[in-house]
């Protein structure tokens, strides 16, 4: 078989050049490149022939096609892009349009707009406290000493920067407390903080990343008790995951409540009959309890006159466990697959 592609090439080239108008353009993309054209004709030809003839000729066709593609390309966006002087003359009305891309906020930015939304409604008012943080706000404050033991469980990072006298070492905060002591000792009573901010700890796994998000309650008023608690809880669940979500206080010890409590509801993934995410039907959302005095104190507050209740946790986790989601790895929130995040 022989084939000349430059004489096919040329010639396509010239017809190209005449044909300044959108109709011609259809023409030659008919007759080169369409269903019936020149290309289509030669490639099952082509397919036909022996081994070795096959090859040598392949190339040349397929080196054709690049050729008739890409000159096609540049003539439809000449022919289509509208020019200044003459505006409209040659817009090809009968092209379809290119869809605009639409994105959407990040899922943990939905969820954080969410909790806000929810907790405004009750009065409180969102606040955002250091990231980077001392030593001091996020733990001695909050009635953990340098060397208690409980330090273990926030497995903290510390950044390499001086030490001060009083403050201690600078520390990503590995939760949102810090916030409690900071907002108190801003002197305006009475309190209904939320604080959502980013928090660190060295832990990697489905439930866990190095970089999380929580959020934060408190509150300081006169005659605070733990109905008030359980209230402000029941609002949030029934709001956020919907009324058929049951939860549970679970006795804990916090240093920085007393009496404390971890707050569980029934799974979102598996409806609370057991799954690979939480085993037996109940998730852990995180930590509450009311004030402890001492932490009052920290905080300039009087805790013969005050109490307060408090509590924190994890956005990603509270996102994870609503219904419908069934998100059973917190990683995926963070690993920018837009794959994932285009179905949300
Ligand atoms: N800061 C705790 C944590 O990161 C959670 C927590 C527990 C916050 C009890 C509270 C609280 O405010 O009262 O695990």
């Amino acid at each position: 078989m022989k084939l000349d592609t430059e004489a096919i090439k040329s010639e396509a080239k010239e017809m190209l050049e005449k044909s300044g108008e959108p109709g011609s353009l259809a023409e030659w993309h008919s007759k080169y490149l369409g269903k019936k054209g020149i290309l289509r004709t030669l490639t099952s030809d082509v397919s036909d022939l022996a081994v070795e003839e096959k090859k040598e000729l392949g190339r040349k066709v397929n080196e054709l096609k690049s050729y008739l593609e890409e000159a096609y390309a540049g003539s439809l966006n000449s022919v289509t892009s509208i020019k200044k002087d003459k505006p409209l003359e040659n817009f090809y009305k009968t092209l379809p349009g290119k869809k605009p891309e639409i994105g959407h906020l990040h899922l943990i930015t939905q969820a954080i707009r969410e909790i806000n939304e929810v907790f405004s409604k009750l009065g409180f008012i969102r606040v955002r406290y250091p990231e980077v943080e001392w030593d001091y706000y996020s733990f001695e404050a909050l009635n953990m000493p340098k060397t208690h033991p409980a330090r273990d469980e926030w497995e903290t990072f510390f950044i390499d920067l001086p030490e001060d006298p009083k403050l201690g070492k600078v520390v990503i905060t590995p939760h949102t407390s810090n916030g409690q002591i900071r907002e108190m000792l801003k002197g305006n009573l009475p309190i209904r903080m939320l604080n959502i901010s980013r928090c660190g700890r060295r832990q990697s796994d489905i439930n866990h990343v190095p970089t999380f998000y929580q959020f934060e309650g408190l509150v300081v008023d006169k005659n605070i008790s733990i109905t008030h608690l359980k209230g402000v809880l029941e609002y949030l669940i029934y709001n956020f995951f919907g009324k058929d979500t049951k939860f549970r206080l679970r006795p804990y010890d916090f240093r920085f409540t007393e009496p404390s409590f971890e707050v569980d509801v029934t799974c979102g993934i598996c409806g609370g009959k057991g799954c690979r995410f939480c085993k037996e039907g109940w998730v852990e959302l995180g930590g509450a309890g009311m004030v402890h005095p001492n932490v009052l104190k920290a905080g300039g507050i009087d805790p013969e006159v005050y109490s307060g209740f408090a509590f924190g946790w994890g956005v990603e986790r509270v996102l994870m466990m609503r219904t419908g989601l069934k998100i059973d790895d917190i990683r995926y929130l963070f690993e920018n697959n837009l794959k994932f995040l285009e179905q949300f």
